[in-house]
């Protein structure tokens, strides 16, 4: 907090505001320990948490400034890259066959599209917040409008970078790969709007974290570094996301529309690991290795703690609760366990698999709880089903 809560009451709530954002985006840069990740995602931070760029109500322009690697020999590079685009071709699938036409009452609940036990209300009546049974259900229809705005959010930004990343790539097999994952995330931009749209009747605007994190996808030039932010880590983040709330819906339509999207990122992260770990074994240097292993530590820290709700905050607690006990409400309630845990059983395997969690590193895991992530299965040994059993076997 930069200015002390006496004094921030007495502000008027736009200066209040301004004045949260600037000290949030202080405690993330406070947080980053290395200087040249402050530096990769300093400019970033200041589009995105401190002008705010994402909720201007206009269109973003970002700066690209990779180059585009062409290749007129079209070589056959990577027979395992060329193995997942024939997958990729035939496991195509068309978001107007989804069943639309299912009748969806996000206040319904008896057919729950996010089950109340995502929420702990008990912890909330505790901070003298009493929810009637139809408030709790506006609620839960706030709170997963916000998830699935943010995944829409999510997969423009994983449009755009896979269509840079198709340009950037080195590998021949990995370009015709990476026309397959932009067809997909565009399929995935459809379906995400076409729900917030027809059944959920809202959409939020971008968090500036997930902006922060897009703008840096962006504009950083270096195509690995677009690579291991975008496949890695969003991929991830996504997985971990996507994953919980297939978990916890029940309603079918969202059920099915999730079960299709998870097998397509599954074989987006699976190329990530392929292309990376050729990459970063092989290509980087030691330095430049490591600089890219500390990136991927402070940038999961940033997914664990980060993604807090907070346009939700603004809209049911604003004067109610402070943020940071809206923050400490959140961070435990069972549903963002569970995603940290999806998300990190999808993401610290691939870390390890591509060469960025060596001994130096893994102390820092540790320190922050992940140890028990290390020797779980990587991507390019998982199947997209293997991915769906064991989100239903948790289920
Ligand atoms: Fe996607
Ligand atoms: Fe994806």
């Amino acid at each position: 907090m930069i200015v002390p809560s006496r004094i921030l009451d007495i502000l008027p709530r736009p200066v209040q505001r301004q004045l949260e954002a600037y000290g949030d985006a202080i405690s993330v840069f406070s947080e980053i320990r290395d200087p040249r990740v402050l530096r990769a995602l300093g400019p970033s931070g200041v589009r995105g948490l401190l002008l705010q760029r994402g909720k201007q109500g206009v269109p973003t322009q970002m700066k690209a400034s990779h180059s585009a690697h062409f290749d007129w020999r079209y070589p056959s590079d990577m027979p395992e890259m060329h193995l997942l685009y024939e997958r990729a071709k035939a496991n195509q699938w068309n978001g107007s066959d989804l069943p639309w036409h299912t009748s969806v009452d996000p206040l319904n609940p008896e057919v729950p599209v996010l089950p109340s036990r995502f929420v702990d209300f008990d912890g909330l009546r505790s901070r003298g917040i009493r929810f009637s049974k139809e408030e709790e259900q506006r609620f839960l229809h706030s709170l997963v409008s916000w998830m699935l705005s943010q995944f829409l959010h999510g997969e423009q930004g994983a449009l755009f970078a896979a269509a840079q990343v198709t340009e950037a790539v080195q590998f021949f097999d990995g370009k015709l790969y990476g026309s397959t994952q932009v067809m997909d995330e565009g399929r995935h931009v459809e379906v995400f709007h076409r729900y917030l749209d027809e059944k959920m009747g809202r959409l939020y605007q971008v968090n500036d974290n997930l902006f922060t994190i897009i703008d840096s996808l962006m504009t950083d030039s270096r195509w690995d570094m677009k690579f291991l932010g975008m496949q890695i880590m969003v991929e991830g983040l996504a997985l971990g996301a996507f994953g919980t709330l297939y978990q916890l819906t029940q309603e079918p339509l969202l059920k099915q529309l999730l079960r299709n999207v998870i097998q397509d990122e599954a074989r987006h992260v699976h190329y990530g690991v392929l292309a990376l770990r050729e990459h970063v074994t092989k290509e980087l240097s030691e330095s430049e290795r490591r600089e890219r292993e500390d990136w991927a530590f402070e940038v999961a820290l940033l997914m664990r703690n980060r993604f807090m709700a907070f346009e939700v905050y603004e809209e049911w607690f604003e004067g109610t609760m402070t943020r940071e006990q809206w923050k400490a409400f959140v961070t435990e309630v069972p549903g963002m366990q569970l995603f940290r845990q999806v998300m990190f059983t999808r993401l610290v395997p691939n870390l390890r698999e591509i060469g960025l969690l060596s001994p130096r590193i893994m102390p820092h895991y540790e320190r922050v709880g992940l140890s028990r992530y290390f020797d779980g299965r990587s991507a390019d040994k998982l199947s997209a089903e293997d991915m769906l059993k064991d989100l239903d076997f948790a289920a």
